[in-house]
């Protein structure tokens, strides 16, 4: 039977007792973790959302707490009062934090009762995810799992406060509006007063924090939920959380120096991390150069090398027809690998293949001679010239890739991260962060045969630039900016287009006649009317920057309740069907397909 709490005050969390406090009373209140008989004691391991203590009865206590002793299971909550005890030399558990100390109890109380839980809530488990996420309360009870949620918490503080003295005012946007720039699919919520009429959730506060600029606030932020619905990955969510701002009166640099002191601000205070800001900077070109991808990993080397120009007079087809379209021949040198099994090569080659290159050829660089796929066209000395320029010595293997250049960055890029992880070249303890800059405007959509804004149609372009509007949008750079760590966009942004010239240009080159442009965002072209002042901005992805300082391999694991791959939640089993009434109310019917159950 549950008793009261009346009479009794919690004075500690469990995992927060140590040595300091032996001697003293203590009143605790947590769940049964478990509970061990030994001879004349019974344990009870006490669970807070700190950690762990244990607690001992023994055979001489009072009858009324033996009594609840033998009753109380795991995951019931208890509160229990008593000495914190040193323990002695021989009974220390050097695995426990708390685990030089343990708690005699002289009063205990059963808070509640709970049923035998689906499973064992210890730090280490062996159960599904699913499992796992249909009982996320529980999951959320085990102190690893619990840990990441606080350190959210602590962050959101030192964003909050650190913001805020610098003179940012929180201020927060709605959920039910209208699709916003980012490009992504929305998830629609439709209106019962306005029949066949949608709001859209917003992909980012982009075009309200665009008003709050003409509106005069000069700097804004907010940390906001945001909704895609795009196919889930380990850094995608169809619900996440960014830390977005936009300032007025300022230039990219002022943006980037102001993000600095923040992550620099953020990592000391929740990491204790110095690091050493400026962070580097690079050029998408020189990225995608480099590294094969605009989120470079420079973690490590494994730099691409560009071979076109070496073996520019092959008669190999494959090289000679990738060139002759504009393309490119370019290679990484995955050192010590050329022992790789055939099989392992022949992953990479799919790999490579994924990313939509047609082929992947490979020199195995030996002492003496080389092993290669090119042999049959390419001499040795042409061979040697190769892993010359590539710096590769013996024991090597060089991968090479043919094709458009875009296509060549992102199979080397992800071949780069592959062989990376192959060799254990990945340390999650340290941290390598860089601004990538300069990205094109646009990105040429072949799908809707147009060119589609890179960032998003506010984005200006490279003063420099401006003329490349009419005369080559496809070389025009972008004023935008990603903030890189260990490979991943931690969080992007740019200076906005305040002219209207300028701004109906960029439509122009979306292929938006201005009736399309007025129709999507004519409130805020409206608002750019009365005096617009020159601003720009960023936003961070929350969930990602918290995945990598916690180390977690998911944003999953640092939401409190998240989705699963098909974008369900397995707690609420969300989304379900709705009562007819419901649909009838928003003059809604569902179309039913064939293959459609029921
Ligand atoms: P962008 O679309 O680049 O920019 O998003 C900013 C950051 O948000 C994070 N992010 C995500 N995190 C988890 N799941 C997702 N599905 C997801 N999508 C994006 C990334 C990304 O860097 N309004 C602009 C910002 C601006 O220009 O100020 C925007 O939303 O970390
Ligand atoms: P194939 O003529 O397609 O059998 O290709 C012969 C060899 O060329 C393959 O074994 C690969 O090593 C190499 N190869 C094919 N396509 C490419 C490509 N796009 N880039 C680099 N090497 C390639």
């Amino acid at each position: 039977m549950a008793e009261f709490m009346q009479g009794l005050k919690r004075t500690d969390y469990c995992g927060e007792l140590s040595e300091t406090k032996a001697g003293s009373e203590v009143t605790l209140m947590g769940w049964v973790q478990r509970k061990r008989e030994m001879g004349p004691f019974t344990f009870i391991l006490l669970r807070d959302r700190t950690g762990v203590v244990q607690a001992v009865v023994d055979e001489n206590s009072p009858e009324e707490i033996i009594r609840k002793t033998k009753e109380i299971k795991s995951e019931y909550v208890v509160a229990v009062r008593g000495t914190v005890n040193l323990r002695t030399e021989n009974n220390i558990n050097t695995k426990m934090k708390t685990g030089k100390i343990e708690v005699a109890v002289s009063e205990l109380r059963i808070l509640n009762e709970s049923d035998t839980p689906p499973f064992q809530i210890e730090e280490s488990i062996n159960v599904s995810t699913e499992l796992r996420l249909k009982y996320r309360y529980l999951d959320l009870r085990r102190p690893n799992v619990a840990k990441n949620i606080m350190l959210r918490h602590k962050t959101c503080q030192v964003v909050r406060n650190f913001l805020s003295d610098e003179g940012f005012i929180e201020i927060e946007t709605p959920m039910l509006t209208k699709s916003t720039p980012e490009g992504a699919r929305d998830y629609l919520v439709p209106s019962r007063v306005h029949p066949g009429n949608f709001y859209a959730l917003p992909q980012s506060p982009q075009l309200f924090k665009q008003l709050l600029m003409v509106s005069g606030f000069d700097k804004y932020y907010q940390i906001a939920k945001c909704f895609r619905d795009e196919d889930l990955r380990a850094d995608r969510q169809p619900e996440f959380t960014q830390i977005d701002m936009e300032l007025s009166f300022v230039e990219a640099e002022d943006i980037m120096d102001v993000n600095e002191r923040l992550i620099k601000k953020v990592f000391k205070e929740i990491k204790n991390i110095d690091l050493e800001t400026p962070f580097m900077r690079m050029t998408w070109q020189e990225a995608m150069d480099r590294f094969g991808s605009d989120k470079p990993d420079i973690r490590f080397g494994m730099e691409l090398k560009d071979i076109t120009e070496l073996v520019s007079d092959t008669d190999f087809a494959v090289f000679r027809n990738a060139i002759e379209a504009g393309g490119s021949v370019r290679a990484i040198v995955a050192e010590g690998c050329g022992s790789l099994s055939r099989k392992k090569i022949d992953k990479l080659v799919e790999t490579a293949k994924t990313y939509g290159a047609k082929g992947l050829a490979w020199i195995n660089v030996q002492d003496g001679g080389f092993k290669s796929t090119l042999s049959k066209f390419f001499t040795d000395d042409k061979l040697k010239s190769i892993a010359d320029y590539t710096k590769a010595s013996a024991g090597d293997l060089i991968l090479i890739c043919a094709d458009k250049n875009k296509v060549v960055w992102d199979a080397l890029g992800a071949l780069r991260l592959e062989v990376a992880r192959q060799l254990d070249l990945l340390d999650n303890n340290e941290y390598k962060f860089l601004w990538v800059t300069e990205f094109p405007l646009f990105e040429y959509s072949e799908e809707e045969q147009r060119y589609v804004a890179m960032h998003h149609p506010f984005t200006s372009p490279m003063d420099e630039d401006i003329d490349k509007l009419e005369s080559d949008p496809g070389s025009a750079r972008a004023k935008a900016y990603d903030m890189v760590l260990n490979g991943c966009e931690l969080g992007g942004g740019s200076i906005r287009i305040y002219s209207r010239d300028i701004q109906n240009k960029m439509f122009g080159c979306l292929g938006f006649s201005e009736e399309d442009a007025a129709e999507r965002f004519g409130f805020l072209l409206n608002a750019f009317k009365y005096g617009a002042p020159p601003h720009g901005g960023l936003a961070f992805g929350l969930d990602r920057l918290i995945m990598l300082m916690s180390g977690a391999e998911s944003i999953r694991d640092v939401i409190a309740f998240p989705k699963v791959k098909d974008a369900s939640c397995l707690l609420t089993d969300a989304p379900n069907i709705v009562e007819p009434k419901q649909l009838e109310e928003l003059r809604l019917s569902l179309i039913k397909e064939e293959d459609d159950e029921n």
